[in-house]
Parts: C-alpha cells; structure tokens; sequence
C-alpha cells in the first residue's frame, strides 16, 4: 500500500482520488480496422482490465465506468448480446479474484432489466465486496446506466418513503439525496476522462460530475494506455479547483 500511495504522491500533490471514464470509440476502433464492432468492444474490455489494474497500483482509491447505457438497448441484439457476454466473463472473474486482489465492485444502474444470470452473478459478487475492508479499491461498473434514469429512481425513493410517512419533504438536503442515489457512500468524481473524440457527458454521473475536472482525448478507448492517465492525472493537478468560491492565496 505505501508503495502504491508513493506512485501517486511522486506525480504531485492532490492526486484524484476517484476517476470516472466513459469508455467511447470501442466501435470505430473496430471499424477502421474492417472488423466487426464486436471485435472493438473485446478489446475494449482488456483495456478495462489494464487500466483498472493501474490505477489501483498508483493509488487512485475508486475507477467508476461508463459500460452499458440506458440508451445502448438500441443496438443490434447481436452486439447487445456480445457486451452481455463480456461482463458474463468480468463477473466470473471478479467473483474469483476480488478478495485476492484487494478490490470492491459495485454496480450502478437498474439491474433489473439483465439477465437473471447476471442479476444473480452481480448479487454475488455483491456479497463478496460488502464483506471486504472499506480501504480496498472500489471498481464501480455503470450498466444499464443513465444519469437521469438514477435521479428518478432515488426521487421515487424519497417519495415512497414521504408516502409512508418515513420522511418529510422538507427534511430532503444534497446530502440526503446523494445517499439515496447509486453511487451512495462514493465521493464524487474528481477527473472525467471521455476517450473517442466526443464532447458531452451523455448522461453519466450528471449529479455526481457537478463539480469534477472533464479530460477529453481523442484516443479510441481500445488504445487507451496507463501513459494517458498518467497524462489525464497531470493535466488534473494542474487545475485549480475552486468549487464556486474564489482561491484566497
Ligand atoms: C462505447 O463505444 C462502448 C460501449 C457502449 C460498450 C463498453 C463496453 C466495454 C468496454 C466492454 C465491456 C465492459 C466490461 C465491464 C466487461 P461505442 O461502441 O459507442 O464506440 P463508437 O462510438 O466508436 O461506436
């Protein structure tokens, strides 16, 4: 572990403690290659593997990515098929290596609607986490994700709860209604790094990233390397983060 912390203080002070990614560009990828996007979206899951892996090592605390949107069902049932099959693999994984790897996985996002396979292997995988140590790293996968979606399903929440006379309306605070969201107990986002060229937060983490630093690279996701977070992290602790006050030194 003071290895870990050493990698990070060397690239300067205030290192991100949490970074969320939206993993764009799988199917370009793909295609400028003449393959099929599915092949883009393999390769996208490696790339997963390894910068999850990095960013425990140089200690970063929490990695939150954008997998599967709310919009994603849109695709060919092929492809939908394909990217089901490949957290299939990353939960099987997950469920044999989480404890020995020292890391926490949570899924944000309206489960209901996977498989009953993946229902039941996220619950185990679930159960594994919630038993491991707080100070292990927290992996935290979006699927079946939309920021909006999240912000109705804790609004309903809170009503339900109002309704049943558990809460009053005028108790509601920031506080409170971050508790309710997904991404409960998780502290916000510090960096947003959106790979493949585009410019939007498409519906990730919207109440979470009120105040997070946004890294865009023109990088297709499957080419993503550590060097990029390493670049990402200073780019990061170059801003100044000012939180909508004003910097007194
Ligand atoms: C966006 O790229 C990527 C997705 C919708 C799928 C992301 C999935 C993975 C990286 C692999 C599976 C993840 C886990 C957790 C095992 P795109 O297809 O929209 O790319 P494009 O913009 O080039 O078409």
């Amino acid at each position: 572990m003071s290895e870990q912390k050493n990698l990070i203080n060397a690239a300067g002070p205030e290192p991100p403690r949490h970074i969320a990614i939206i993993m764009d560009g799988n199917g370009r990828w793909a295609t400028r290659r003449g393959l099929p996007r599915t092949v883009g979206h393999k390769v996208g899951a490696e790339t997963l593997r390894r910068i999850q892996a990095y960013c425990h090592k140089i200690g970063v605390r929490s990695l939150t990515v954008y997998a599967f949107s709310t919009e994603n069902w849109k695709r060919s049932k092929d492809e939908v098929n394909f990217i089901m099959g490949l957290f299939r693999t990353y939960l099987l994984e997950a469920i044999e290596s989480l404890e020995r790897d020292h890391v926490r996985l949570r899924f944000f996002g309206d489960m209901s609607a996977v498989s009953p396979e993946l229902q039941s292997l996220a619950h185990q995988t679930d159960e594994i986490s919630e038993r491991l140590p707080e100070d292990y790293f927290h992996a935290n996968v979006c699927l079946n994700y939309g920021g909006r979606d999240e912000i109705i399903r804790a609004a309903r929440r809170f009503a339900s709860d109002c309704a049943a006379g558990k809460r009053r309306p005028d108790e509601l605070d920031e506080n409170l209604f971050a508790n309710l969201l997904d991404t409960a107990g998780l502290p916000d986002p510090d960096i947003l790094i959106r790979p493949g060229g585009e410019l939007r937060l498409s519906n990730f983490l919207i109440w979470q990233c009120a105040y997070t630093e946004f890294y865009f690279t023109d990088t297709l996701w499957p080419d993503f390397t550590e060097s990029e977070i390493d670049r990402a992290i200073a780019a990061y602790q170059k801003r100044e983060r000012r939180f909508g006050g004003v910097n007194n030194k």
